[in-house]
C-alpha cells in the first residue's frame, strides 16, 4: 500500500511502498483510510524536532488525524461492521500501564513512556490501510463524513475547554482565542455552543480570509494588539511564544488560561498577578474519551458552512507541499486517499 513517511536515517519526507497490515487478534478492526489532516504537529515532525520511528524501524508512517471505514472486523469485535466510519484515537498505553493509562486516560500518562500513532513510536494512517484495537477506534455517524476528519483535533480543543470550565469559579461570561489557526477556530466554535461570548485575536490582518470565515460564524475577531481584551477564558492556540506571553496578560480575574500550542518564551510573567486575581495557567494535550465523545456531539452542532470552508482537499501527492509548503489560507489542509 501508499505510505507518506518520514526517514530518520536520510532525514527526508518521501512515499513508500509498505506491506498491508493484517488484522492480528479478533479484538482488531482493518480500516481503509479515507482522509488524513495536516496539522502543525506534522510540520513539526517533518522539520525533525520532534517524534520517532516505531523501535528498531528507519522510517515513520505519518498522519495522526484520520477518518476510515472499517473493512473487516475480528470475531471478538461486537460495536463495529464494514462499512462503518472511524476515527482513531492517537495515544496508546505506556506498558506496564501507569496509574492514568490503567483507567483510559492515556492523555495523562505519568511515566511518558505512551506511544502516539502517526507521532511518536507507532505508524500513523497516512497510508491506504491501517489496523487497530477496536477500543482505540470511536465511531462516526454517516452524517458527519465530511467533517469527521475533525474529530481528532476537536478532542484536543474539548479536553482543554473542560479542563478550562473545570478549573474556573462559576461564572464564565468570555473566552478569548488566541490563534487562527484550526485549533483556534474549533475552539471558538465550542465555546460559542456554550454560550460564552467569544473573540478570537491573531496576527492575521482584518480583511484576511481567516477572519472573515471566524465573523462569518458569529465570532468577533481581532489581530493582536489593536484591542486590549481581556477574558475569563483565554485558548491559547497561537503556537507562537510572544503571542502566548501576551495571552497570559489578557486574564480577568479568576481568569484561566490553557496553553495548546507555544513551546517556549522568553519573556517576563508576574506571578503576583496570578497570586493577587487567582488565575491559573495550565497546560493540555492530547484528548480524553470524553473529549473525544464531545468531539463528535459538537461536529453535528457546529456551522456546516463554517466547517466546509475550513478545509481545503487535496489528493496524497500534494503531500510534500501539504506538509512542508507555504501554510495555506485555509485552516485546515486535508488529504484524501
Ligand atoms: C495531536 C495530539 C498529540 C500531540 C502531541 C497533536 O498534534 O493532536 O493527539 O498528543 O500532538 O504529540
Amino acid at each position: 500500500m501508499r505510505a507518506v513517511t518520514l526517514n530518520y536515517q536520510t532525514r527526508s519526507l518521501r512515499q513508500r511502498e509498505v506491506p498491508d497490515p493484517v488484522l492480528a487478534r479478533d479484538t482488531q478492526v482493518l480500516f481503509r483510510i479515507l482522509e488524513v489532516g495536516v496539522c502543525g504537529t506534522d510540520r513539526e515532525l517533518a522539520n525533525f524536532r520532534f517524534g520517532e520511528p516505531p523501535a528498531g524501524e528507519e522510517f515513520l508512517i505519518l498522519g495522526h488525524e484520520a477518518l476510515g471505514e472499517v473493512i473487516a472486523a475480528g470475531s471478538a469485535v461486537h460495536e463495529l461492521k464494514p462499512g462503518d466510519l472511524v476515527v482513531p484515537t492517537v495515544r496508546r498505553a505506556c506498558v506496564p500501564a501507569c496509574v492514568s493509562c490503567a483507567r483510559s486516560r492515556r492523555d495523562l500518562c505519568v511515566t511518558g513512556a505512551y506511544t502516539e500513532r502517526g507521532i511518536l513510536q507507532a505508524h500513523g494512517y497516512f497510508a491506504d490501510f491501517a489496523v487497530d484495537e477496536a477500543a482505540d477506534l470511536i465511531r462516526i455517524p454517516a452524517g458527519l463524513a465530511g467533517f469527521g476528519v475533525l474529530v481528532e483535533p476537536l478532542s484536543v480543543v474539548e479536553k482543554a475547554i473542560q479542563t478550562a470550565l473545570r478549573i474556573h469559579e462559576p461564572g464564565v461570561g468570555s473566552a478569548i482565542v488566541t490563534g487562527a489557526g484550526p485549533i483556534g477556530i474549533l475552539a471558538a466554535l465550542a465555546l460559542q455552543l456554550r454560550g460564552i461570548e467569544v473573540t478570537v485575536a491573531s496576527l492575521e490582518p482584518e480583511n484576511s480570509p481567516r477572519a472573515a470565515l471566524i465573523r462569518e460564524a458569529g465570532i468577533r475577531y481581532t489581530t493582536f494588539g489593536a484591542t486590549a481584551v481581556k477574558a475569563d477564558i483565554v485558548i491559547e492556540a497561537t503556537g507562537a511564544p510572544s503571542a502566548a506571553l501576551q495571552s497570559v496578560r489578557m486574564l480577568r480575574p479568576l481568569g484561566t488560561m490553557i496553553a495548546l500550542g507555544a513551546c517556549v518564551a522568553d519573556g517576563r510573567i508576574s506571578f503576583l498577578d496570578l497570586v493577587v486575581h487567582n488565575q491559573t495557567i495550565a497546560g493540555s494535550v492530547n484528548a480524553s474519551p470524553e473529549s473525544f465523545a464531545q468531539a463528535v456531539d459538537d461536529l453535528g452542532r457546529f456551522p456546516a458552512a463554517t466547517l466546509r470552508a475550513m478545509i481545503h482537499r487535496v489528493p496524497l501527492q500534494d503531500f510534500e507541499n501539504s506538509i512542508l509548503g507555504p501554510p495555506d489560507p485555509h485552516p485546515k489542509l486535508v488529504h484524501t486517499l
